[in-house]
Order: C-alpha cells, then structure tokens, then sequence
C-alpha cells in the first residue's frame, strides 16, 4: 500500500506545510494552535504526516474522541499530526480533506459527519495515492475501495442493546403488558450512529405490540437542541413513558426539560430515560438514578487508528473493518466504571 517516492513526497510535503503554514497566518492571523498541532516537529521529514478532519465539537463524547487522536499522533511517536476541526460542517470537511491532499499527507483520517456526498473527494485522495481511514462514522460511497479501513463503534448493536435494556426495566416494573409511549430524540440526521441506532432500537420495537413510539425527532447531539426539543415533546403529548435519547449531551438538555414541566425521570419515576455515549457525567446519574441505562460509546479511538496506520507503514494488511468495544451501564455495575474513571 505504501507509496513509490516516499522521500521525495515528503521533500515536498515539508515545503508544502511551510508555505501553508506562511499563507495561513499572513491571510487569518491564527487559530494554528488548534490546527496544526506539532508546529515544530515540521523540520522532521521523518515524521508520517497524518491529516484529521474532526467533525466539531458538539459533545463530550466528541471532546473525548479528539483526545484520544491527539494522544496517539505525537512527535514522539513519530508523527506529524494535522488536525482541523469541521464546526459541524460538511463543506468544512471537504475543504480540509482537499487541504491535506494539496499537502501531500501520508494519510488522511476523518470522521464523516453524514454518510453521502464523499465521492468526489474520496477519488480525488486515492488518485494523489493518499490512504484514507473513516474514524466513528461511516461513508455510503459507490466504490468501497476509496477508503482503506474504518473504525467505529457498532451502532446498530448499540441500538439494540438500549431496547433490551428497555426490555429489562419493564420486567423489573411488571409493565410487559402495559401500552408503553416512547419519544426519540435522535443525533445529527444521515450519520451512521443515528441511522444505526434507530435502526438497532426499532428492530426491538417491533417485537413489542404494546410499544408505540410517538415521535423520533433530529436533536442533533446538542444539549440545548435535546432541551429544545423535549420541552414541546412534554408539552405535545400527555404521557410519556419512555425517553430513548441518542447521546448523553441531549439526554442533559432532555432532563433539564423533564424536571421544568414537575416530572421526575428514572425507574421509580415518570419517565425511563435512556441514553447513548456513557460519559463520567452520565454515569453519575446512572448511579443515582434518572437515567436507567447508558449504552456506551467507546470514544477511545486514536489508539486503534493508529494501529491501522503502523501496520500500513509496515507494509501489513489491515482489516477494513475494525470495531471498538463497548458494554450497558445500569445501576448494577455503574460504580466499577466510575471508580476506574
Ligand atoms: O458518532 C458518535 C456520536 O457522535 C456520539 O454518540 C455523539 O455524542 C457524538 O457527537
């Protein structure tokens, strides 16, 4: 996989990055801290440059996720990382994907915030000859070989593990039988973990004629969207039952609006609360009660990207697929995690 002219790519790489690195700061006069990290280690030609295209921002998980990138791409460990975080943009996205290909990087890794309209780059980077790995979230493409590997989580599996988890509680309660109401607040419309996650949770649904779910409405990941959109829930429908809330940042939002209409979430309450992403914030309210399971979402990354990329550079093949693991919290075992937290 490894490409001819190695040395002489990164000849070129390096006066590349100097004169992006000049035209960068004379035209915005900054921001490169965020950017480029490693600005020193660009005198080493030895480094594998890696360009990372970052979604945004938008949750902890997020925030967790880039560390992790950050963590493993060093100097130290013989890397040159570039990194460009997409303030919720596709267009972003793309340009950074060009960027890095006009850069000549050794590999490009990103994590595509929907899964259309990637072709057109994507054959732009295979035909510079620059591997591509998707991290998190997935691309539809027509031809699967435009990118060499992706690692994520499995979204479909952790939809089906939150019905189960539904499942469980309703049995603890005896209500098996009872009509049950469930509203869905859903992550960022046309990505993978939204997609899977629906798809995973409705596939459990369906095996229950009792269950209705009310709404599945697009809350983008935020907090102040997942609040936004479950106060006019709680005031649109009467009784809910169940809140299956796609990451633990809307789940936030979504209990804030909870406790202003005088409703109180949790098992021994008025509405099941059931979230995405386990972050240690999260997992306290696990432990003390209103959410009632956290499917986790390991946001631990890097470490697996750059696994994928050592091997490449040691001309080994790589498995296309390469999935993170993950597990449910409930109030069972919540405390062993935060302990190690
Ligand atoms: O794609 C993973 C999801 O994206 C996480 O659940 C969410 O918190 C993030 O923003």
């Amino acid at each position: 996989m490894r490409r001819l002219g190695s040395v002489k790519r990164r000849v070129w790489l390096f006066a590349c990055l100097l004169f992006a690195v000049l035209l960068s700061a004379a035209c915005t006069g900054g921001d490169l801290a965020e950017e480029e990290a490693g600005g020193e280690a660009k005198q080493d030609e030895n480094l594998v440059v890696v360009g990372v295209s970052q979604i945004g921002s938008e949750s902890v998980w997020r925030t967790a996720n880039t560390a992790s990138i950050q963590r493993v791409f060093t100097k130290e460990n013989g890397y040159f990382l570039i990194f460009k975080n997409a303030r919720q943009k596709q267009e972003n996205q793309i340009k950074a994907l060009r960027s890095f290909i006009s850069q000549r990087v050794d590999y490009i890794a990103f994590s595509p915030i929907t899964e259309q309209g990637w072709d057109t780059v994507l054959l732009e980077a295979k035909e510079a000859g620059i591997p591509v790995i998707l991290i998190d979230r997935k691309v539809k493409v027509r031809d699967e070989s435009l990118y060499v590997a992706w690692i994520g989580p499995d979204f479909v599996n952790e939809g089906r593990m939150a019905g189960e988890a539904l499942e469980e509680c309703l049995k603890r309660q005896g209500r098996q039988e009872e009509s049950i109401r469930i509203v869905v607040l859903q992550g960022t419309e046309g990505s993978t973990s939204a997609i899977g996650r629906s798809r995973g949770f409705l596939s459990v649904a369906k095996e229950h004629q009792n269950w209705s779910i009310l709404e599945q409405v697009d809350a983008e990941f935020t907090t102040a969207k997942g609040q936004e959109e479950m106060e006019r829930l709680l005031h649109k429908y009467e009784n809910i039952d169940v809140l299956i809330s796609q990451n633990d940042d809307m789940t936030f939002g979504a209990l804030e609006a909870i406790q202003k209409a005088g409703k109180k979430a949790g098992e021994d309450g008025d509405i099941i609360v059931i979230s995405f992403d386990a972050v240690k914030n999260a997992l306290k309210l696990v432990e003390e009660g209103s959410i009632t399971a956290d499917v986790e979402c390991n946001p631990n990354q890097g470490e697996y990207v750059e696994a994928v990329i050592r091997k490449m550079e040691n001309h080994e093949n790589v498995a296309k697929l390469n999935f993170v693991e993950e597990q449910v919290f409930t109030a069972e075992n919540v405390r062993e995690r935060l302990e190690k937290e």
